[in-house]
């Protein structure tokens, strides 16, 4: 692949960001592999309808997105929307608009799935559903589990070997976490997908994942869609900063996360955002700007994962199961 090497960043690890000649925007993994550094998630979409009409809605976004250039598709089998990206990609090839190799498709592995023995069985269900004979990226979706992490982890690797994930790595560890498991491993993972957004901005895992030669990707790098959070794209600085750089707040967000040293992952449902949410390649914030978007307060965690919690145990408090503070004193870390 032909590549012209671009520009900087500011923040707590520095992403290797390169441009092919059709002007895709990627980094590489530590497998060599190529990875869009703009994804498409299909996590959040449709959360307003059901049945038939999301499944249509999510194959029509999801086709909207690649037809717009997205190259990376971030699903998971917990989100039920395997199939919809299954139906949409081997559309999309059937029509000649994209190869499946031009294609970067990620799913998880959920935690009740947990367990050596566990993981190819699920991706197999997995791959069943997308209709692919292999994944471009299978993540352990979350750590919340009683079975050790390394033996879960023994399995990806087994998966991976097979050819059946071209790359594994995992998605809401924490450091601690994270210092258990990596002296355990033969592969290490090839990416930590995270929640990251100004008003959490992750910084100590985003700088771990550098310097372990861990590409961190964010999920809810608008702030998310759900609707008891705060929308980040409404947040006086985000709006003075899109007015200042003549973009919507949405891509003021997106640019900021690529500079902040993360691929991200949004979703939209709709189409004009969709593709706006693309064209974060060509223009970078200012130091200032960026700093600005640092400083929003509060640090407030976002996804909890609330319902793991029990008197019981094994996770009592939240504590227990993000071995950290869900909020942090604001400022920079
Ligand atoms: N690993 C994990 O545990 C985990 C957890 C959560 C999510 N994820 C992944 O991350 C992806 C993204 O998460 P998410 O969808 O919840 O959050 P998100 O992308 O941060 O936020 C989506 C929300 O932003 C709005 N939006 C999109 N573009 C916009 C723009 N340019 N300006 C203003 N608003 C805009 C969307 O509304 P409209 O639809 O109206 O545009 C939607 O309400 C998921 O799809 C999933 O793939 C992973």
């Amino acid at each position: 692949m032909a590549t012209q090497s671009t520009e900087q960043n500011s923040g707590p690890g520095k992403l290797s960001l390169h441009k092919d000649e059709k002007g895709l925007l990627y980094t590489k993994l530590n497998t060599g592999a190529v990875l869009p550094a703009i994804g498409y998630g299909v996590g959040g979409v449709s959360w307003s309808r059901s049945g038939d009409a999301k499944a249509k809605k999510l194959e029509e976004c999801i086709e909207v997105a690649v037809r717009s250039g997205c190259r990376h598709i971030d699903t998971a089998a917990i989100y039920g929307t395997e199939p919809q990206v299954g139906n949409a990609v081997a559309k999309l090839i059937k029509e000649g608009v994209v190869t499946r190799e031009e294609l970067f498709i990620t799913t998880k592995l959920w935690h009740e799935r947990h367990g050596r023995e566990n993981v190819r069985p699920a991706l197999l269900e997995s791959l069943a559903k997308l209709n692919m004979d292999y994944v471009d990226l299978y993540l352990v979706h979350t750590p919340f589990s009683t079975v050790p992490l390394h033996e879960t982890w023994e399995g990806m690797e087994e998966i991976h070997m097979e050819g059946l994930a071209k790359a594994i790595g995992i998605s809401n560890f924490s450091l601690k976490k994270l210092g258990d498991l990596l002296p355990r491993v033969s592969i290490r993972p090839a990416v930590h997908q995270i929640e990251v957004h100004p008003g959490w901005r992750n910084d100590d895992l985003i700088s771990h994942a550098h310097a372990n030669g861990i590409v961190p990707t964010a999920y809810f790098p608008l702030g998310g869609a759900r609707p008891e959070f705060e929308k980040l794209w409404e947040n006086e600085t985000v709006k003075q900063i899109a007015q200042k750089v003549s973009k919507n707040p949405g891509q003021v967000l997106l640019r900021w996360g690529l500079q902040h040293g993360c691929v991200v992952l949004p979703t939209s449902e709709n189409p004009e955002r969709i593709k706006g949410n693309l064209d974060v390649a060509d223009w970078s914030l200012s130091e200032e700007d960026y700093d600005a978007l640092c400083r929003i307060s509060p640090q407030k965690k976002r996804i909890t994962f609330q319902n793991m919690l029990s008197d019981n145990g094994p996770f009592k408090s939240f504590d227990d199961l993000w071995d950290e503070k869900l909020e942090k004193v604001n400022g920079r870390m």
